[in-house]
């Protein structure tokens, strides 16, 4: 949907962009701006930096920026309509009027309720009515800042508790009804709590939502985890727990594991891009959605027979996903969280690199996939299993692979060897061109934009553009002085930018970076933050001296690039009268 300008304003200005990023990591105020480590790529020293008069964010490592819709978009992986909605709600603000109003409402109300009752398990939790689940949290080794950041709580052994506590907030028993969280008496009238003496994982969506729980029982007993039941809100197969955290991970994999637990104790390990289906087995839409944040998946199930068969599915569900997959294979522990438990975090750290070329898994897969029995079957088999095959460093290791593979395929070691030996010369030859590029790329980079698809087609008067761009940004009345149209500048994104300046000047407002969300591509408004962070003189006559300069190279650029249109059109006339050639 569109958003008024005047809405965006009003958001960005209730949403301060120092306030909204330093709730994500710690800013350091450093000459004139607020400096902290990028939390969008690794690295030890700050050069991301947010700047409060200008409201945007800016990084000079991996060139990300914008405003505080772009920073929201990125770091909470939402569409743009779900960051405004994002910080509407942050900011109390009323969203306009969209859709289905009492759909919405409905909606919006069960969410609420899940909010307070989520409020209300955590607030139990450290209650002195909250001991069993504090000394059981104890045993399973859940510290306090994790079970903080995972919002745990505890479900007190009552059939009203949060009945009572949510009526108080002015629910009707239907609502705590619709939201799974009780149920109606056998008996007579009233309602009571679904979720007893139980300790509480909140299921909370990548948009921020609190969906549904998932219940723990203290110790031994039937069931062991009680889930929310399917609702406006809920749907166990869209979702996965621990998605809103793991979405943040800079970690370039999802860890997908079984369990609640698994998912909490990875977490806690520090590897914090752990999720789980929510007791169900893998759906497509869960893998899409997975698909969505990364394109690299571990699957770190039980080690048990039911966990390895799950596995095996898990990985056909995301085979036309096109996602690389690898699975986990954890020896002497049933699960993640026993493993990490007896073994340590270190331990973990090498399971997951082992895994990277966990080579008899990987051929089985690739084996699985080829009907061995027709001759087409058997070449593609070998194809695939000799590439997978020459990846391997070790010589030996690719001589006794190769013979099972040709043992499976029924054909002589000699072709195997032959095939992987072809794999591995057009490897070479890839990651040769690949180095050449990104020598090239490095040297371009300084100048072009990140983002190919906005790449300059002409440089020199791209950088000019830049140049006057900033200069309008720093002060408006700069705009008598420059006689250049849209059609002057080569950059069609940066044209359209300079209209849009235009048009704003001539309303006296000011073109805000809230406002351009509005308008360009988070890749474009990243762009646009860019240039917008290069210096420029900072008195009158020095800007004035630049924009002429400026001017003086875009004319000169727009009329080279006129001559040569004229020449391209020359050349098409010869050609249909046929005196080309
Ligand atoms: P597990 O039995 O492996 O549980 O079930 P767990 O999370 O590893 O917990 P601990 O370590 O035994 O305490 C895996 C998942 O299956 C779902 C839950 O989502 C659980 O996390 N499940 C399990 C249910 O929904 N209901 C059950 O009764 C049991
Ligand atoms: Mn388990």
């Amino acid at each position: 949907m569109d958003f008024s300008d005047s809405f965006l304003q009003e958001l960005a200005d209730r949403n301060d962009i120092v306030d909204v990023v330093g709730s994500y990591v710690s800013l350091t105020y450093k000459g004139g701006s607020y400096w902290a480590c990028c939390p969008f790529h690794n690295e030890k020293t700050p050069s991301f930096h947010c700047d409060k008069d200008k409201q945007f964010y800016h990084c000079f490592g991996c060139g990300k920026g914008g405003s505080v819709i772009n920073f929201i978009m990125e770091i909470e992986n939402l569409s743009f309509p779900d960051a405004v909605e994002f910080l509407a709600r942050r900011a109390g603000m009323e969203m306009p009027n969209d859709g289905d109003r009492a759909q919405r409402d409905r909606r919006a109300r069960l969410l609420d309720l899940n909010r307070d009752a989520a409020r209300f398990f955590y607030a139990a939790l450290s209650a002195p009515g909250g001991r069993a689940a504090q000394d059981y949290m104890v045993r399973r080794e859940i510290g306090p800042v994790t079970a903080k950041n995972f919002g745990l709580g505890f479900a007190p052994d009552s059939f009203y508790a949060l009945t009572d506590a949510m009526r108080e907030k002015g629910y009707q028993d239907f609502e705590l009804v619709d939201a799974g969280l009780a149920n109606p008496n056998q008996r007579g009238k009233g309602v009571h709590d679904v979720f007893r003496n139980r300790l509480m994982f909140p299921v909370i969506d990548v948009r921020g939502n609190v969906i549904g729980f998932s219940g723990r029982i203290l110790g031994e007993g039937e069931p062991k985890y009680l889930n929310s039941r399917e609702t406006l809100v809920f749907s166990k197969s869209r979702n996965l727990f621990a998605l809103n955290l793991a979405k943040k991970s800079k970690n370039g994999y999802i860890l997908l594991t079984e369990g609640n637990i698994d998912v909490v104790s990875l977490h806690q390990a520090g590897f914090d891009s752990a999720v789980a289906s929510l007791g169900t087995s893998l759906t497509p839409e869960q893998a899409r959605l997975i698909s969505r944040y990364t394109d690299e998946v571990v699957i770190a199930y039980d080690n048990d027979a039911a966990g390895q068969k799950a596995a095996q599915r898990a990985i056909g569900i995301f085979q036309p996903l096109d996602l690389k997959v690898r699975v986990l294979q954890m020896e002497g522990a049933k699960d993640p969280d026993e493993f990490i438990k007896a073994n340590g975090r270190d331990a973990f750290a090498n399971l997951l690199s082992a895994s990277e070329n966990h080579i008899e898994y990987r051929l089985a897969t690739v084996a699985g996939k080829h009907d061995l029995g027709t001759a087409e079957g058997k070449v593609a088999y070998l194809k695939e299993a000799a590439g997978v095959i020459a990846e391997l460093y070790s010589p030996v290791e690719r001589e006794v692979y190769g013979m099972r593979v040709a043992e499976k395929a029924g054909v002589d070691k000699a072709v195997v060897a032959d095939e992987v030996q072809r794999a591995r010369s057009i490897r070479a030859k890839a990651a040769r061109r690949q180095a050449e590029r990104s020598v090239v790329r490095d040297v371009r980079a300084s100048v072009q934009p990140k983002d190919r698809a906005l790449r300059y087609e002409n440089t020199r008067s791209a950088l000019a553009e830049e140049g006057v761009i900033r200069l309008l940004c720093v002060d408006a009345t700069l705009l008598d002085a420059c006689d250049l149209t849209s059609e002057d500048f080569s950059s069609p994104m940066l044209g359209r930018l300079y209209g849009m300046l235009r048009e704003k000047a001539k309303e006296h407002a000011a073109l805000s970076p809230a406002v351009l969300s509005g308008s360009f591509s988070p890749e474009e408004v990243a762009q646009i933050t860019t240039l917008r962070s290069r210096p420029e003189p900072a008195d009158d006559p020095g800007r004035r001296k630049a924009l002429a300069d400026y001017i003086g190279i875009i004319r000169a650029e727009r009329d080279k690039r006129t001559v040569e249109d004229l020449r391209a059109y020359a050349e098409i006339i010869r050609n249909k009268k046929g005196y080309g050639g």
